[in-house]
């Protein structure tokens, strides 16, 4: 028994060991920590139970039938993140560069199965150099197991890759299909084909970090949700990214203890400026609403017209869709439209109810947005507000334009609450505009044409820059004081916490995409 224990002692000490000391102090020398480093960091001290540790590659070819390495480039299992259940795969860049294999593939589905048996979000940390190679279509066909588990899982329970390191290739398709990219910033990069392909094929000259890195993703493609400066900053953020969300499609949202206190917010009545085409910053009016310092920013850096992200009210999470007007006037576009219908969508498949605060002046016009497609991303928004069953509030604060008001949560798409602050002016566009359009025969005949324009501009807003005329239909069920909304939103979300509604009975939706 002694002889058998101590076969169990060296192949313990050789899994640990990954791809060797050596390689292990490369990676180090390159600023990323070893795949076992971060799955420790990751999970709450010593709950980590690894699974697979022993698994070994098939391959025959190639040599690599005299190269093995226990668990073969990937650390698989299940531990805790503030005592809940998740299920976790950490890639090895230290055993064949992290390259997926045909067992490599098999040990991510197995927890993944796991994952979705037992309602339990699924954690990847990639760092792969993609398809191993030397084994050819096996490693084409784990790829394809994993997207397809990846496909299936979406919507039950939340998936999160992090990229700390090369994700390249067909192996961007996994994390693609997750529910929330991060990325680390110099370390990782996300591409279909490198920087030589594209030299080949366009001839463009293109940095690594250029191309698929961290800022890049962030800013330009919206890619990556989230940007880190580090793997230790990342890994804080997969936690806290985890305590916003439940478990899986058929649990409730997380709730914080809350004890309560003075909800009024005074200084919610000056944010709005007396100029109504001077912009404020909309986090300002989100961080006196929500739970001190809860606000959460999901992709900052991309399509920043619109702000989405996690907060709590009242110890409950919720999901925040606000326009922007401290950028690009918080129009909406093709990016920031599809970033909020994104998030609206996850919101919903995990139950999270959501928040909308309104300020948005209408579409953006040009050739760029038409030809791009506004009219199907837009739809997105629209399309992803109007399925959406959890508990919805909107907050009108200033402007709501045109078809914008319909899209942004309005009460005709479901909202279930919709409140407006006394500057609020639902209209079908501005007044300057409005006057122009509707009395144009009237202006041009007049003896003076800048009075009368004058004159028309102060009629249309008297008749409906507030909110009054959507109020007398219902279409704003209360008109607040802007000190009231914390309360009102409070109660609101309190009052809507048991709603059901259930959609038309259907195989599935056909989003515009
Ligand atoms: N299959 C098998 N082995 C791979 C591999 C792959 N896809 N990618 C990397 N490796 C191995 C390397 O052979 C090397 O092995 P060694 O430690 O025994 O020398 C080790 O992983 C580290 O790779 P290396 O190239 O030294 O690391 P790097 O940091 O300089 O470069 C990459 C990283 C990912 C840019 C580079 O390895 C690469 O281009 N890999 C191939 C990418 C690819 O085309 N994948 C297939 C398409 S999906």
């Amino acid at each position: 028994p002694a002889n058998r224990n101590q076969i169990l002692d060296t192949k313990n000490e050789e899994a640990l060991l990954g791809g060797g000391a050596k390689r292990i102090a490369q990676q180090h020398k390159k600023g990323k920590l070893h795949a076992r480093e971060r799955v420790e960091l990751l999970l709450d001290a010593g709950s980590f139970e690894e699974i697979g540790k022993f698994v070994m590659h098939r391959c025959k070819d190639f040599g690599l039938e005299k190269e093995y390495y226990l668990g073969d480039g990937v650390i698989t299992g299940y531990g805790t993140i503030d005592g809940r259940l998740v299920y976790v795969f950490a890639q090895d860049f230290t055993v064949f560069g992290g390259s997926l294999s045909e067992t490599h593939a098999e040990k991510i589905c197995k927890i993944m199965d796991l994952a979705m048996k037992n309602g339990a979000p699924v954690i990847g940390l990639n760092d792969s150099g993609g398809a191993r190679i030397q084994e050819g279509v096996m490693s084409l066909a784990g790829y394809a197991d994993i997207f397809y588990r990846n496909t299936l899982a979406s919507g039950v329970i939340p998936q999160i890759s992090a990229i700390m390191g090369p994700c390249a290739g067909g192996a961007v398709y996994s994390p693609a299909i997750t529910d929330f990219i991060m990325m680390v910033e110099n370390t990782s990069y996300m591409f279909v084909t490198g920087p030589n392909v594209v030299k080949t094929v366009t001839h463009e000259d293109v940095t690594s970090e250029e191309l698929g890195g961290a800022m890049t993703h962030a800013t330009k493609s919206g890619v990556t949700h989230f940007v880190s400066a580090n793997e230790v900053e990342c890994i804080t953020d997969i936690r806290r990214l985890l305590s916003y969300i439940p478990q899986n499609c058929e649990e409730d949202v997380p709730m914080l203890p809350y004890a309560g206190g003075d909800e009024k917010r005074v200084k919610l009545n000056s944010v709005i400026p007396d100029n109504p085409n001077q912009p404020y910053d909309m986090r300002e009016v989100i961080d006196e609403i929500v739970d001190g310092g809860s606000f959460w920013e999901v992709h900052k850096y991309f399509a920043e017209n619109i702000v989405v992200g996690f907060a709590r009210l009242g110890g409950r999470s919720i999901g925040i869709v606000a326009n922007q007007p401290a950028v690009l006037a918080g129009v909406l576009d093709i990016d920031s439209s599809t970033k909020g219908a994104r998030f609206v969508r996850f919101c919903d498949s995990f139950n999270i109810p959501l928040l909308v605060l309104e300020d948005v002046p209408g579409f953006l016009p040009g050739t760029d947005q038409e030809w791009n497609a506004i009219i199907t991303n837009g739809a997105k928004l629209l399309y992803a507000f109007c399925e959406a069953t959890v508990p919805r509030v909107t907050v009108i604060t200033r402007k709501a334009y045109g078809g914008a008001y319909d899209v942004m949560n309005s009460k005709h798409i479901g909202a279930d609450m919709n409140y407006a602050w006394p500057s609020a002016e639902i209209a079908v566009m501005g007044a300057g505009g409005a006057a122009e359009i509707i009395f144009k025969k009237e202006i041009a005949e007049a003896a003076d044409p800048a009075a009368k324009l004058q004159e028309k501009i102060q009629e249309y807003t008297t008749k409906f820059a507030h909110p009054y005329r959507a109020a007398h239909r219902g279409y704003v069920d209360e008109v607040i004081y802007p000190e009231q909304t914390r309360e009102k939103l409070l109660r609101a979300f309190k009052m809507l916490e048991n709603k059901v509604a259930i959609l038309p009975k259907k195989k599935h939706g056909n989003i515009p995409l």
